[in-house]
């Protein structure tokens, strides 16, 4: 049986499993990188200045962070009062709105489908015909007076999904079976019923996706000798998606799914195998993160099909409309942890796809379509091809999209750019950030929103690759604790353009706690302030939903912040408030609108993810991830 991390996989993040898994190179000059970082700091006076005052903008009108009372004194867009941060196992949202649960992990999705047991949690029959678990990233779409929901369901917490068994672990082969089920997703249709939406079980739309349902590989490396294995040597098609963490939406219709921690499935049965180097880039290592997947399922197993990781860490196409369609892994958009994938159409007609890669100390891409869109026209495959470029930041507040070329990276092949992404992304001397996680466009205006949710090892350590990462630009806070939301606008108003200026948005912090700073920027205050921000989306006001992933403790540097949370934020203003404060244990994840924008869907993950949850049923049920809606009471818009 292949090792996985038995014990306490639950209570480490991805990240900490791959440096514990997958260890990273020995920095040789990192002492002097921390020095410099060092004399940074002492030549901007002991700390590091935020906000609007701390950026000489150029020419360009970068609209810099103001404080809240400058926002308020102007007139706020926000529209609600602010909620407080708690503690408590339940959803808070402001006076005069209110929630439901739309759907939660383990719901039936189909008539024939069994209800959910919470004494076994489920079977991997009855998974396969429910709705996934831990879902993040979903888009809605409306078609001929129906509504579609395409939902991710990221991962499963083994000792919640399996905690019928004594070693919260999956023990059998149907264990397997059903934890694979939970991954991947799921697409229903959705109605509002009296006010209440849920899932239309008989509807034709209804299709789970999961990590056996049958894919095309497309894009440069369709083919390529890196994704041929024993059972399916044409490297043209691959079994499953998993780890699906943020999402997309195409103006043609599709829905983006975005493979993240897709290493930490598989394992090797051989003691003596030694990941490649490549492999080891991406964290894949000997032992899993505790799912065992390859005790069922050899293809994860990596002794005998070594080549099987590279078939997965990319943007997957799916047309939730049509349930007989096979997804598309769309390798022209590069092969990394993907967190989202955020889609504009460029003056001239380009798709640009803005993509994020969270892991500490790696990097932000873009696509740039080679075909145009057009109303009306076949635009099914403009993800086929077009080129891939890194972002380059410089502390002048000014940045670059370097494309990956085989001249400038020095690898052989398009293909191999595609595949061995990150490499290429380091031999042009990309920018290491601080976990890129969701990217946002503002609609109406030209220009993107990043969340670089934190990372401790900035200015400590460098990443998988061995990159430096110094303190700076975008990155600007040693051993970064509490994240920063970067954007930058596009030169000449174009999306396509190679070149942009930069400013961060916020940087947050805890002003209760620190005076430096780990105060935050000047839009943090007292009433506001969280920590690792991570999903993000605008609404047609172009107003800004953040949603946390953080450090829930609300002790030390953290007192006061509370559990998970969702805030809007007007990128004019710089103005920051709370709207909403998740169930203990959760991380909130994943939006999207009511055709009508009438309701807000917002994703609760992983609740009682460390045992001290029951939501959303209370009691001493089973606590279950859940898309849940929220409305205004007085049936008024909500974004
Ligand atoms: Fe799945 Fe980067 O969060
Ligand atoms: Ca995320
Ligand atoms: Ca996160």
């Amino acid at each position: 049986m292949p090792d996985t991390i038995r014990s306490s996989s639950d209570d480490i993040s991805f990240d900490d499993f791959d440096e514990i898994n997958s260890p990273r190179p020995t920095a040789t000059d990192f002492d002097a990188v921390v020095d410099r970082a060092l004399s940074r700091r002492r030549f901007l006076g002991g700390g590091i200045a935020f906000g609007a005052s701390a950026f000489v903008m150029g020419t360009t009108a970068l609209t810099p962070a103001r404080t809240s009372a400058d926002a308020s004194a102007a007139g706020s867009r926000l529209g609600f009062d602010a909620v407080a941060a708690n503690g408590l196992d339940t959803i808070t949202v402001p006076d005069g709105f209110s929630w439901h649960v739309v759907a939660r992990w383990g719901d039936p999705m189909f008539p024939d489908a069994a209800a959910f047991d919470q004494a076994s949690r489920g079977t991997g029959a009855s998974q396969e015909r429910a709705f996934g678990d831990n879902n993040d990233g979903m888009a809605m779409f409306a078609h001929q007076g129906r509504t579609i929901l395409a939902v991710n369901n990221e991962y499963t917490n083994r000792a919640i999904i399996h905690g019928n068994r004594a070693s919260l672990l999956p023990e059998n082969a149907d264990d397997v079976r059903k934890g694979k089920a939970a991954h991947g997703v799921s697409v229903v249709e959705v109605i509002e019923r009296d006010g209440f939406w849920q899932i239309v079980q008989d509807s034709p739309f209804n299709r789970r996706i999961t990590a056996d349902t049958p894919m095309d590989i497309t894009g440069p490396a369709r083919g390529h000798d890196l994704l041929k294995t024993a059972a399916e040597p044409s490297g043209t098609r691959s079994l499953g998606t998993w780890n699906n963490c943020g999402n997309g939406r195409t103006p043609w219709g599709t829905y983006l799914a975005c493979e993240e921690n897709f290493n930490a499935y598989f394992s090797a049965s051989d003691p003596t195998y030694t990941p490649s180097d490549a492999l080891g880039r991406y964290g894949v290592g000997r032992k899993d993160w505790g799912y065992a997947w390859a005790t069922a399922d050899e293809r994860f197993d990596l002794s005998k099909h070594p080549n099987e990781p590279n078939r997965a860490g990319y943007i997957v196409e799916i047309d939730p409309l049509d349930p007989t369609s096979v997804p598309k892994k769309r390798t022209a958009l590069g092969r990394f942890k993907h967190e989202n994938a955020e889609v504009v159409v460029a003056a001239n007609g380009h798709v640009v796809v803005y993509l994020g890669d969270d892991e500490r100390g790696e990097f932000l891409y873009r696509f740039v379509s080679d075909g145009k869109y057009a109303l009306g026209a076949d635009n099914r495959d403009l993800l086929e091809n077009g080129r891939l470029y890194v972002a380059r930041f410089t502390d002048d507040m000014r940045g670059e999209w370097v494309e990956l070329t085989p001249a400038a990276t020095g690898m052989a092949t398009d293909a191999e750019i595609r595949i061995h992404t990150r490499q290429a992304a380091s031999a042009v001397g990309a920018t290491t950030m601080d976990r890129p996680e969701w990217v946002a466009a503002i609609p109406h205006r030209i220009e993107a929103y990043c969340c670089l949710t934190n990372n401790r090892n900035r200015g400590i350590k460098p990443n998988a690759g061995g990159d430096p990462t110094p303190v700076g630009g975008p990155n600007p806070r040693a051993a970064n604790l509490y994240g920063q939301i970067v954007r930058w606008v596009p030169d000449d108003g174009d999306h396509a353009a190679d070149h942009f200026d930069w400013d961060l948005f916020v940087t947050a912090g805890n002003p209760t706690v620190h005076d430096d700073a780990q105060a935050g920027s000047t839009n943090v205050t007292a009433e506001n302030m969280f920590n690792s921000p991570d999903g993000l989306g605008f609404d047609s006001r172009g107003l800004m939903w953040i949603q946390t992933d953080g450090n829930y403790s609300d002790a030390g540097d953290f007192a006061g912040q509370g559990n998970n949370q969702m805030l809007v934020a007007d990128p004019v203003s710089g103005e920051i408030r709370r709207f909403l404060v998740g169930p203990r244990q959760c991380e909130i994840t994943g939006i999207t609108f009511a055709p009508d924008r009438r309701t807000v869907f917002i994703g609760v993950q992983h609740p009682g993810e460390k045992g001290d949850s029951h939501f959303p049923d209370g009691g001493q049920s089973v606590p279950r991830s859940a898309v849940v809606a929220i409305r205004r009471d007085d049936g008024k818009p909500v974004g």
